[in-house]
Order: C-alpha cells, then structure tokens, then sequence
C-alpha cells in the first residue's frame, strides 16, 4: 500500500496547486488603493490555513500586520514551520495565527477581510452567510474591504474532474456530487506524486454549497455592505485568463473561471 502523505506534502502539494499569496496581494493593493488612494495595512486573513498570504502580507513593509484565523492546528503549524518562521524577527511579530472561528468576535478591525479559496462555501443556510458577513462588516475598518472568491462556468456543476499537471506532481479537483435543488457540492482534491506515480485520493475534501455571484451580492446586501464590485479576468491571445481582474457587470461564461467579489462596510 502506498505511504500516506505526511503533513508537509499535504500541505505543500496544497499550496502549489491552488493558492498564489503574491497575485492575490497585487489584485488587493492595486483595488483598494483605487477605492481609498493608499495601501492597506492590515490584513484578517479568514479560514487562512498554513497562513500563507498572511505571511506573505507582513513582508511588504515594516507598517504591514496579519492576523490569520482557522479552526485546525494542522495547517497552523504547518504555517508557522514553513511561512512564518522563514520570515524575520521583526516581520513575524507582525504576523498572529488565531486558532479559532470566523465567526467569534475579536479585538481588532482590519483594512482588509479575505475568505479565499470559496472557504465560506461551507456556510449552506443563507442566514448563517449573512451572519458570517456581517461579523467580517463588524471588524473592518471605516475604510476596509472585504474580498471573496468564487467559482463558476458550465462545468462547476458536472460530475467531472479536472486535473493539472505541475512539474512534480498533478492536481486534481473533483466535483463526485451535486444536488441541483439544494446546491450543495462534494468535492475532493487529489494529488498524483510524479516521482513515484502515486495516487493519494481524497487529500481534502469539501461539502459545500456553490453559490453564485448575484446571490453572494444580495447576502453581502443583507449583511449590511454598502457597496459590492464584481471583477472578471481578462484573457490573453490563445483565450486562456491573462490573471488581470477588472470590474464587470456583463460577461461571457465559460467552461471554468475564478473570480474576486469586494464588498465596502
Ligand atoms: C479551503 S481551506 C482554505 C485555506 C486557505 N485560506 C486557502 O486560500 O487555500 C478552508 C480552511 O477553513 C478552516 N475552517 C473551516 N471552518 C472554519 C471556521 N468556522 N473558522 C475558522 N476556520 C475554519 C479549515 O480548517 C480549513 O483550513
């Protein structure tokens, strides 16, 4: 039987398959500094994991603070072995991992509120979204930004999986159920280890509902943000996402695409 995979290759496999600390940061600067005319300094990173944009956040400047917050010591200590420790002295004692839930109050308000990953996905009754929202509303500052991500096309809701192949490995995410009354998803990721073509199933699994962006602008409506801005990817000369996200309103679906929603208290 195959080796199961340790913690670090979980989380490293993880992590270079589906995030990308340093473009979301560029997207969150560039947007906010066109709402506010400055940088945001200060970052809550939701359902934040190992903490990877949260460390990267704190490295841009010595002004710079995170706090990450998620409910599991796994990928905290992961994060706290392979991003906050690799960081300086000085930058890791602006950076605060928080073993603990989204939904409690703490003592801080942020610039900046993110739920990556479609995290909040998990949230299915619309009345806890709107009381996750308006708690993110509650903990920003006067001019702070909450920041989502989401996912859709024609094969968000098909029984498929989808695979990428990296150098050393391939990713793959797969959607084993979807009700079309409820929304509610399964998904697992799966990862295959080149170097001995390994298999791992079901490395994470996600039982979500999909929701999508008219209706996660109407929750952030009842949650009380004022204002919400859709953005849509560009795409570059053979039609692929050219990973630059500008405001839209009226777009062309397709097969698969990841966007950003922002929301101003
Ligand atoms: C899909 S992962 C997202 C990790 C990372 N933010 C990313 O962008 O890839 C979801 C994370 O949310 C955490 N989580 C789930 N429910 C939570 C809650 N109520 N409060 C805080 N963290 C939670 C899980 O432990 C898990 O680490």
């Amino acid at each position: 039987m195959a080796k199961k995979l340790s913690r670090d290759e979980k989380y490293a496999l993880y992590e270079a398959s589906v995030q990308n600390p340093k473009s979301d940061i560029g997207f969150i600067n560039r947007e906010y500094k066109k709402l506010f005319g400055k940088l945001p300094l200060v970052l809550r990173e939701d359902f934040c994991g190992t903490g990877a944009m949260a460390c990267a956040w704190v490295a841009q400047s010595p002004k710079h603070k995170a706090h990450g917050i998620d409910l599991d010591m796994e990928p905290i200590s992961y994060g706290v072995e392979n991003h906050l420790f690799k960081l300086k002295d000085e930058q890791q004692k602006r950076m605060e991992y928080i073993l603990g839930n989204v939904m409690a109050d703490y003592d801080f308000k942020a610039d900046v509120v993110v739920a990556f990953n479609f995290s909040y996905f998990l949230f299915k009754e619309r009345a806890m979204l709107v009381k996750y929202f308006s708690k993110v509303r509650k903990h920003l500052k006067k001019d702070g930004a909450f920041f989502i991500d989401l996912f859709g096309g024609t094969q968000a809701r098909q029984l498929l999986e989808e695979s990428a192949k990296h150098k050393d490995h391939t990713y793959y995410w797969d959607c084993d159920f979807y009700n079309p009354l409820t929304s509610d998803v399964l998904y697992h990721i799966h990862f295959k280890t080149h170097k001995d073509g390994v298999k791992h199933e079901k490395v994470f699994t996600y039982d979500w509902r999909m929701w999508d962006a008219r209706e996660l602008q109407d929750v952030l409506k009842d949650a009380g943000f004022r204002e919400t801005t859709i953005y849509w990817e560009g795409e570059d000369k053979e039609g692929s996402g050219n990973g630059v996200f500008k405001r839209a309103k009226n777009v062309e679906n397709c097969e698969s695409w990841v966007t950003y929603i922002s929301a101003l208290p």
